[in-house]
């Protein structure tokens, strides 16, 4: 997938060699769910987790408002749009491109209840369920696909950050611009014992910058949508 984030409408399809959902999925899913990782966590994505601990216990010291995630946010225009739209909630947008995060100035709304972070969401979905987070919702819109067959345990359904989703509970919501994403997202979900629904997705306005340049080329967006409540461990 091209990472320069052309506006225009001429983003490609998707190609993939998959004929349909990876048939390794489940399998997958039930390994990672049955590991703990024990990967030692990388050291900005710690500091960044400390930044919005301190920035969270000071505008909400009881952790009474609800939190919402916009994971992989890229430059956090729908980080700003889910704040604006949720004005009692704390939005976390988390990405691990500065290149992206540092743009947000451009889409930065006059709200205080949201917060744009540079860090990995590998590390930092594991550090917030270590601190006993709970999300009310999750946004994880347009994450990069890996189209390849091979390269199946790259999609967030497929590797070990998957069980962290699921463990930060909440109502989660996944966009992609490739049906079959969103497919394996909900049989992955299903595995997991989460009854998931995916259908055609559009909107009068588009959230995201993906989003707006997938819409201009003609292609359309899938959704899933699932409610995780957290899962005895
Ligand atoms: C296709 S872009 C979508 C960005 C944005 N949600 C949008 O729709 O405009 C995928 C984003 O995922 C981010 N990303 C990929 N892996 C990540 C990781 N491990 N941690 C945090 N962000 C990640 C990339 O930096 C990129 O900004």
């Amino acid at each position: 997938m091209s990472h320069h984030s052309n506006e225009s409408g001429n983003s490609r399809r998707i190609t993939t060699n998959q004929l349909g959902p990876h048939e390794k999925i489940p399998q997958l899913v039930n390994r990672h769910l049955a590991n703990t990782s024990q990967k030692p966590f990388n050291q900005h994505t710690m500091e960044a987790f400390k930044q919005v601990v301190a920035w969270r216990d000071k505008i909400d010291p009881t952790a009474a408002r609800p939190l919402i995630f916009d994971s992989c946010c890229g430059v956090g225009e729908s980080t700003a749009r889910i704040a604006e739209r949720f004005p009692d909630a704390l939005v976390v947008g988390i990405d691990k491109s500065e290149l992206r995060t540092l743009k947000h100035d451009h889409y930065a709304q006059n709200t205080a209840n949201y917060m744009v972070v540079r860090a990995d969401v590998n590390d930092f979905w594991r550090l917030a369920h270590q601190a006993n987070w709970q999300l009310a919702q999750h946004f994880l819109l347009y994450p990069n696909p890996y189209p390849k067959s091979a390269h199946v345990q790259r999609r967030w359904h497929a590797c070990a950050a998957f069980k962290d989703i699921i463990l930060l509970g909440g109502c989660l919501e996944v966009r992609s611009n490739w049906d079959m994403y969103v497919q394996e997202f909900a049989i992955a979900l299903q595995t997991a014992g989460f009854p998931a629904t995916t259908k055609e997705y559009s909107g009068a306005k588009a959230d995201t910058p993906f989003e707006r340049k997938y819409w201009a080329s003609g292609q359309q967006s899938w959704r899933v949508t699932c409610q995780l409540s957290p899962l005895d461990q």
